[in-house]
């Protein structure tokens, strides 16, 4: 937990006292909602470990994931260009094209052995594909951009920076494209506070310690709508399925069930287009 406290000093992100979960959005941008550039530079050497052998095919991704893929692309079965926001060992790319036509696949990585990983693949994946070794917040836009799908899967809620994240990947789309996000929510507050909610980046072996940890940010539902709602341009409809679960064993988080969530965010091509919304989300989120 010291540690923590130490990167919210350093960071100047807002590490609250006590533990009190948090309602709003406050906690969910970082301070000033300006876009600080402070995310945790991921070094293991475990991401890339577990990524180039899981969530490489179609079926091992969630159903969630799969759901929201087959409803936004195309008739024809096409999805375009595709960037990928932290992209770990690029294994969606292999995925997507198992099931759909990609004219091209770009994915940015913070941790530099997941993007070495990525790019020993490369030959596998039938698209043009390149990879960045970067944090999205510090890229103005990524090369290439901007792209017809923009995914962001379990990027944005496990690092520090949420907002910036999401508004990063927002300003890649191009009008009338989308970004797919995932996110965990809870009926309760919200927590974006690493001393109390946080995942051991370790998939196979005991929990230890000296393990390096991630942020495991949940959202109530109402402050992920809102963080949709606060981009610019406003997204013209929001897209949404998920369905409750416990949370992974390797993370430590005051919620037993979480509704994991993925969401599809339409970039509008007009500037006076009403938000709308389509929500096959437990009803429980609500009005529990
Ligand atoms: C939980 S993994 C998910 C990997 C992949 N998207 C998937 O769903 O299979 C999250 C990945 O996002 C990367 N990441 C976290 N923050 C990032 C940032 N600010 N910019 C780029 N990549 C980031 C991490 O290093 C990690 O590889």
């Amino acid at each position: 937990m010291a540690l923590y406290k130490r990167l919210g000093k350093l960071t100047g992100w807002t590490v609250p006292e006590g533990g009190a979960e948090t309602r709003g959005t406050a906690l969910l941008r970082p301070s000033g909602g300006m876009s600080t550039a402070n995310n945790i530079v991921y070094r293991t050497e475990r991401i890339a470990r577990y990524f180039e052998s899981n969530r490489s095919s179609w079926l091992q991704f969630y159903a969630s994931e799969r759901w929201i893929f087959e409803r936004i692309a195309s008739k024809s079965g096409s999805i375009g260009r595709v960037l990928d926001v932290g992209c770990a060992a690029g294994g969606l790319g292999l995925a997507l094209q198992e099931r759909f036509s990609i004219d091209e696949y770009v994915g940015v990585e913070i941790n530099e052995q997941a993007v070495a990983a990525a790019r020993a693949r490369r030959d596998r994946l039938r698209p043009r594909a390149e990879f960045h070794c970067q944090d999205i917040v510090k890229m103005a836009t990524v090369p290439r951009a901007p792209f017809d799908l923009v995914t962001n899967l379990s990027c944005s809620d496990w690092n520090v920076e949420t907002a910036a994240i999401t508004d990063a990947c927002w300003r890649n789309v191009i009008p009338g494209g989308n970004l797919v996000i995932s996110l965990r929510l809870t009926n309760g507050g919200s927590v974006n506070d690493m001393s109390r909610s946080y995942q051991h980046i370790c998939f196979d072996e005991g929990l230890r310690d000296d393990d390096e940890k991630a942020n495991y940010v949940v959202f109530n539902v109402r402050d992920a709508l809102r963080l949709f709602e606060n981009l610019r341009p406003q997204p013209s409809q929001v897209l949404g399925y998920g369905y409750w679960g416990p949370p992974s064993k390797s993370a430590v988080t005051p919620y037993d069930q979480l509704v994991f969530s993925v969401f599809a965010l339409t970039k509008s091509t007009r500037d006076d287009q009403v938000p709308t919304s389509e929500l096959h989300l437990p009803l429980s989120l609500w009005t529990a």
